[in-house]
């Protein structure tokens, strides 16, 4: 049998998510057999972004229900006739840093049969690091009483990788090299290289706040509830789409600073923007104590508009840079529609092919940490599997006994 089955796992930021992927090396096509995304947001929403250990303490109460319902839906979850006897004090041992999950993956280890997996890929970093050690000490637990071999993966590159997801079968894009890839989220903003699958060039990125963040943050001051990104982005449609821009216009109160466009290079900075929109709130929450509506749709069009200035004048630069044939765009960002037509009319003018993923995919998912661990056969011992925070692209791991030669 030439087809590979792997559970994936991703609980890098405030997304509980496993997927099960199979793919058939003579077909060369994957097919997504479950997709489950548990997402946090509720819990983080008081708090106005996501806190490292509140979301470590969600992923722990969720991860075991999440990964035996994406089994269950890959129809490789059957119960034991009888319960196994479980080696509590292995269990204890892998698990030291994550003691709630003990009592709750013994018992799911005990009455279920192990699956018909060939590896689990999980995120590594970068990210949260309490999160990430959720996924990934509860991907050492099952690899070591499975006996499977781990897949350790970089949470960007599964952005990346997002983009491969088009249908529940799908293969590779075709996609000519040089390609660049925009990485936008709420943890990064990047520029990377790269002359084939898996070869990764970092050009440059933010010096300072990811746009994300900086989305989430400025949503944060005008009292819009987290995340912010989206709901910049449909005040900022409003106001577009309203007959006051082609009237009075934003006007000079407005306006804000484009930082680093001329810097003359690939990095970008975003914290000063941030700092320019609260100078803008004070100064009219002085004049009339409160924001109108009005004001809002404003401020969060003005700072979308200097924020795609920036990307737009800074990707055309790495475009060119790197001579690039095509642009991949991933990230919880990417879900921005304006952000997208201001890259797709960049793209149609430097003639570049572009990429976003689809709907849904753009947000962290599991799915894409299955492709991009399918794609990196690379393996490593459960005792080397550790969460990265600050992990980098191109991190060599130290490669465990099992390898799995899926993708060809
Ligand atoms: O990739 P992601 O799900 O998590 C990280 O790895 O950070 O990205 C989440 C970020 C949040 O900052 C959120 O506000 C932003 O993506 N975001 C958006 C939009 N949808 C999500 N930002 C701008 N416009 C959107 N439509
Ligand atoms: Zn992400």
């Amino acid at each position: 049998m030439n087809s590979k089955t792997i559970l994936a796992i991703e609980t890098s930021c405030d997304e509980t998510s496993a997927a099960v992927l199979r793919y058939d090396n003579n077909a060369a096509c994957y097919t997504v057999l479950s997709h489950v995304t548990l997402s946090q947001i509720e819990a983080h929403i008081p708090y106005g972004g996501v806190y490292p250990n509140l979301a470590r303490r969600e992923h722990q109460q969720n991860i075991t229900h999440v990964i035996a319902e994406t089994l269950q839906k890959a129809g490789l979850l059957f119960p034991t006739k009888n319960i196994l006897d479980i080696n509590k004090g292995q269990l204890a041992e892998i698990l030291a840093r994550e003691e709630i999950l003990i009592p709750i993956l013994s018992d799911f280890l005990s009455k279920h049969e192990k699956p018909e997996l060939d590896a689990i890929a999980v995120t590594v970093g970068p990210g949260l690091e309490p999160a990430l050690w959720v996924g990934v000490n509860t991907t050492r637990a099952l690899c070591s009483f499975w006996n499977i071999p781990a897949i350790p993966v970089n949470h960007m590159e599964g952005h990346i990788y997002s983009i491969w997801a088009v249908d529940e079968q799908f293969a590779a894009p075709e996609i000519n090299f040089p390609t660049l890839s925009l990485l936008i989220s709420g943890g990064h903003t990047e520029f990377i290289s790269m002359n084939k699958w898996g070869q990764y060039e970092y050009l440059g990125g933010t010096v300072d706040d990811a746009i994300g963040e900086a989305y989430d943050k400025c949503a944060r001051m005008m009292n819009l509830d987290y995340p912010g990104g989206p709901k910049i982005s449909k005040f900022a449609d409003e106001f577009a789409n309203s007959p006051l821009l082609g009237g009075e216009g934003l006007g000079e109160r407005f306006t804000l600073p484009r930082p680093m466009l001329h810097s003359g290079d690939l990095n970008m900075s975003f914290s000063g923007l941030k700092t320019a929109v609260r100078y803008m709130i004070e100064k009219i929450k002085n004049e009339q104590e409160v924001l109108s509506d009005l004001d809002i749709m404003r401020i969060s069009y003005s700072f979308e508009s200097a924020v795609i200035d920036v990307l737009v004048s800074k990707t055309k630069r790495a475009l060119q840079e790197t001579n690039a044939q095509s642009l991949i765009v991933g990230g919880g960002v990417a879900a921005n529609g304006t952000i997208k037509r201001a890259l797709e009319l960049l793209c149609e003018q430097e003639d570049v092919k572009l990429f976003f993923p689809t709907r849904g995919l753009s947000t962290d998912n599991a799915l894409m940490i299955a492709l991009a661990g399918i794609h990196k056969q690379e393996t490593t011992d459960i005792n080397s599997l550790v969460a990265e925070g600050n992990l980098s692209f191109n991190r060599k791991w130290k490669m465990g006994s099992g390898t799995i030669p899926i993708f060809q």
